[in-house]
């Protein structure tokens, strides 16, 4: 099985390299952050709390939940748009450092590259956890202010303040959170994105994947 981890924080290029990657060696692709995304929306949508750790697990264990290139779908509910909306993008850090949504996601991550004989998967703990024995494991980063740029430009409704505090807020959570939290993998490659284009970064990937694989 063939899988390629990318992880690192919010904004520091994961999506559209992981994507890019993806198209280029030929494989499929999951966002892990949707997923999470994906169980913040239904627990909001159901009119319940995030911060219920035993509604959000319930939810987690019975969803179901189609993650694709470019359309998520929450029990037959298109929430492509909503689950990058303010609402969610707020409660999603706290539906994230809760354990068993945790364990429910990670298997049901396994199992979806397991049924496709692997993949590119992006999230915060792939390489950690996820698949520990990932062919290579990518740990991207850029300066804050250029990740907070980059997610300026996505969500063109918030201005730039705005998503600047919203992501250090999203780091510090994702980053010191007790379960699975942000962190390199030991055998990672770091990859700074900062001042670099999406094909510089591809490029190189490919070539840390062909430096693995000499012929
Ligand atoms: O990458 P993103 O912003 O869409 O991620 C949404 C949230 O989910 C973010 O708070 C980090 C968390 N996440 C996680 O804990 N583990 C993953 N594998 C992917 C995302």
């Amino acid at each position: 099985m063939r899988v390629i981890a990318i992880d690192g924080p919010a904004g520091s290029g994961k999506s559209t390299v992981a994507k890019a990657v993806a198209e280029r060696l030929g494989l499929p692709y999951l966002d892990t952050g949707a997923m999470y995304r994906a169980v913040a929306f239904a627990v909001l949508r159901s009119g319940g709390d995030p911060a219920d750790e035993e509604l959000a697990a319930n939810t987690a264990r019975s969803m179901e939940l189609e993650v694709g290139l470019d359309r998520v779908m929450v029990n037959g509910t298109d929430a492509t748009v909503e689950i990058r909306g303010p609402e969610v993008t707020r409660s999603v850090s706290l539906v994230a450092a809760n354990p068993a949504v945790r364990v429910e996601l990670v298997s049901r991550q396994r199992e979806w590259a397991e049924r496709r004989g692997g993949g590119v998967l992006e999230g915060r703990d792939i390489g950690t956890v996820v698949f520990p024995d990932a062919e290579l494991k990518v740990y991207l980063t850029a300066d804050a202010a250029e990740r907070a740029r980059r997610r300026a430009q996505e969500v063109t409704d918030l201005d730039y303040e705005t998503v600047a505090a919203d992501l250090a807020r999203r780091d510090t959570l994702d980053s010191t959170r007790e379960i699975d939290p942000l962190a390199e993998a030991p055998d990672a490659v770091m990859v700074d994105t900062t001042g670099l284009g999406v094909d510089e970064v591809v490029t190189e990937i490919a070539r840390l994947l062909e430096e693995k694989q000499p012929s």
